[in-house]
Parts: structure tokens; sequence; C-alpha cells
């Protein structure tokens, strides 16, 4: 928890659609200003980066006023800026990045560059407290399925698996295209799930063949599922049959959360980790949440999943992140550093 002595961490997040800017010092949140352009994209039914990156340049300081006002502390105060530098789209992190360099060249303060997927489950610590050693992380969203064993959130990451195709919101996105739902799609499907039998139909688990472990153990694929909904429904149509879309709806959603729990279990048992933290805006999925609970219990895994707000894309996660690299005593970023769209979990910071 937060300790006098430790550093006022400033952590802006623009990666996609979410202008965010937290302040957090040691584990605690001071505060955490979110400013969305979503309803903007809702319009076209996904993101358009050039929308988004104007809508970054539109909020930033306003959102940046809010959280000191709200916080009540002054600019002055800040000790150092976190900022995403990656994975995400280049142009939104392009404003956040100008906006960082720009408050760490006025204000005098050390500027850290780091990794969006890795803040998803660093922001658990502001939650939960600080990782109790080895920890697995498994951070889903509508950009990212990726499986991370974290041995020191600020100093050592390791990749085990990431989706090859989609991301699981994604998925769910164009699942609910699929079914006629509103964009995004991922909260409808799983609301419909939960009136559906989720055994009425057997969808494929992508990657679990006995000829995947070699390779894709900890992999994902959701495209072949999709697809697999998609063939299901039109044959459907073609007969004449009216489309059970709860239960479609409910059998795709236990499809995704099957897959993504056994592989995450699977690496804790292979790890030996007891500790799971999920992170990144589709922890929000009912199915998934179901499901990791009753196997975590079985396998005495002790599970992490903060609240929405905190898994959403937020500046908490990058705030959090800053923190725990400023107190590793990681050196700074430079003032010249560029912006990574396909940024590797190997990289804490730039
Ligand atoms: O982290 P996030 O807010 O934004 C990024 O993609 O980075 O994640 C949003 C994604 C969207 O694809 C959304 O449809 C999905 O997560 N999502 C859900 C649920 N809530 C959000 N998918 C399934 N069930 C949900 N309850
Ligand atoms: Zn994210």
């Amino acid at each position: 928890m937060a300790s006098g002595g430790d550093p006022l961490v400033l952590g802006i997040e623009t990666s996609c659609d979410e202008t965010g800017v937290a302040l957090v010092r040691g584990d605690e949140l001071l505060f955490d200003a979110v400013a969305s352009s979503m309803d903007e994209h809702a319009r076209y039914g996904g993101i358009i980066p050039e929308v988004a990156s104007r809508a970054h340049l539109e909020a930033m300081v306003p959102t940046i006023r809010r959280a000191m006002s709200e916080a009540d502390v002054d600019l002055s105060q800040v000790d150092a800026i976190a900022v995403t530098a990656g994975p995400g789209l280049v142009g939104p992190l392009t404003i956040g990045a100008s906006a960082a360099k720009a408050l760490a060249i006025g204000l005098n303060r050390p500027l850290y560059g780091v990794n969006h997927v890795i803040g998803h489950a660093a922001v658990n610590q502001l939650v939960d407290g600080p990782f109790p050693g080895r920890t697995m992380a498994l951070v889903v969203s509508g950009g990212h399925s990726t499986l991370m064993l974290v041995d020191d959130v600020a100093m050592s990451v390791t990749e085990l698996g990431s989706t090859l195709d989609d991301a699981a919101g994604e998925a769910f996105d164009k699942v609910g295209r699929l079914l006629g739902l509103p964009y995004p799609g991922g909260p409808h499907v799983d609301r419909l799930a939960r009136a559906g039998d989720p055994e009425a139909i057997r969808f494929p688990r992508g990657l679990t063949a006995a000829k995947d472990q070699a390779k894709h153990a900890y992999d994902f694929s959701f495209s072949g599922l999709k697809t697999a909904v998609a063939r299901w429904i039109e044959a459907c149509v073609d007969s004449g049959r009216e489309i059970p879309t709860a239960d479609v709806a409910a059998s795709f959603a236990v499809a995704v959360a099957d897959v993504l729990t056994a592989k995450t279990i699977a690496a804790c048992r292979a790890h030996e980790v007891d500790t799971l933290v999920i992170g990144g805006g589709f922890s929000a999925n009912s199915q998934l949440r179901e499901l990791a609970a009753q196997r975590c219990a079985e396998a005495g895994i002790d599970l992490r999943i903060p609240p929405i707000r905190y898994c959403t894309d937020n500046g908490a996660m990058i705030a959090a992140l800053g923190s725990a690299v400023v107190r590793a005593g990681v050196a700074p970023s430079d003032l010249d550093i560029g912006v990574d769209s396909s940024m590797p979990m190997s990289t804490i910071t730039v």
C-alpha cells in the first residue's frame, strides 16, 4: 500500500479509444479519469483510428485537469510520468506519448514508456495488493488474449501464449454481429448466453488437439469457432428453421471460456503458480468468470479479477505499472521514444 515516501506517478493511456489519466502513489490509486470516444465508433461498427486520435487530442488536457483536481494534487507534485508506448493503434498511442513528453519536459520529470498489456496485469496490485511472487496473468479484451508468466511485473514477464487470430472480445463482437446484436456485441452475447443452453451445440475448441500441444499449448485461436458459428447459423437459415439465438450464444460463449480457462490452468500447473490474475475488458464476461472461479477452486489457485472499471482500458493500469517500474529503479525512457503497435511482452518499458 501507499507509503509517504513512494513517488507520485501520473499515468496516461491512449492505445485505443479511451483517454485515461490516473495518479498512483505506491499501490494506491488517487484518482482515475477516463474519457471514451466509443459512442462515435459505435456509429461505424468499429474503431476508426483517425477518429480515436482526434478524440484523444481533444480530451487529453481536460482529462489531465480533471484527474489533478479530483485527486487534489498539483502537477508540480508529480514525480514521474508513465505512458502507454504499445501495443495499440499508432495514431492514438502517438497522442498519449506526445502529451507525456510535453509533461516530462515541462515539469522536468522522468518519462516511462510502458507496455499496455502488462499494465492490465499490474493494475490488479491497486486492488488486491502486491503479487505474492510468481503470478500467472491472462489478459483478455477486444484487442488481446495473452497468457503471461509474471515473475516481477516491473522487470520480468514471459509471454506463454496469445491468440493467433481474433482476440476473445473481438470474436464475441463478430458473433454479436452474426446474431444481429448492436456493437460492441460482447456484452449482448453474454446476456443472451445466460438464457441459453451451453450444451445445445458442440462448437470447436481451437488449438486443443493433441497435435497442437507441442507448438501451441498456450496459444488461442477463435476464428475457426467464429466461422463454425456462422456456418451453423447459415445451415439453420437454409433449412428454414428459426435460429435458437440464446443456445447459439451460450454454446459459443462456453467454447471460448472453456479454452481460455483450460489452457490457463494447465499453464499454472506446469509452472507451479498458484495465483492467477485476469484482466482486460473481456474479464467482464460471465461465462469466463464462472468457469475460471470453478476451475481455480478445484485446482487450488487463488483467482484475482478486479472490479470491471479496472479491467477496461484506463490510466490506472499505466500509473500502476509506472509506479512498480519507478520503485524497482528501472531507468527512465529517452524523450525521443517512439510507439510500437506490436510491442512484445518481453518489453515492459522502452
Ligand atoms: O479492454 P476493452 O474495454 O477494450 C479493448 O479491446 O482494449 O475490451 C472490450 C472488449 C470488446 O470486444 C467487448 O465486446 C468485450 O471486451 N466485452 C465482453 C463483455 N464485456 C466487454 N465480451 C463478452 N462478454 C462481456 N460481458
Ligand atoms: Zn487493453
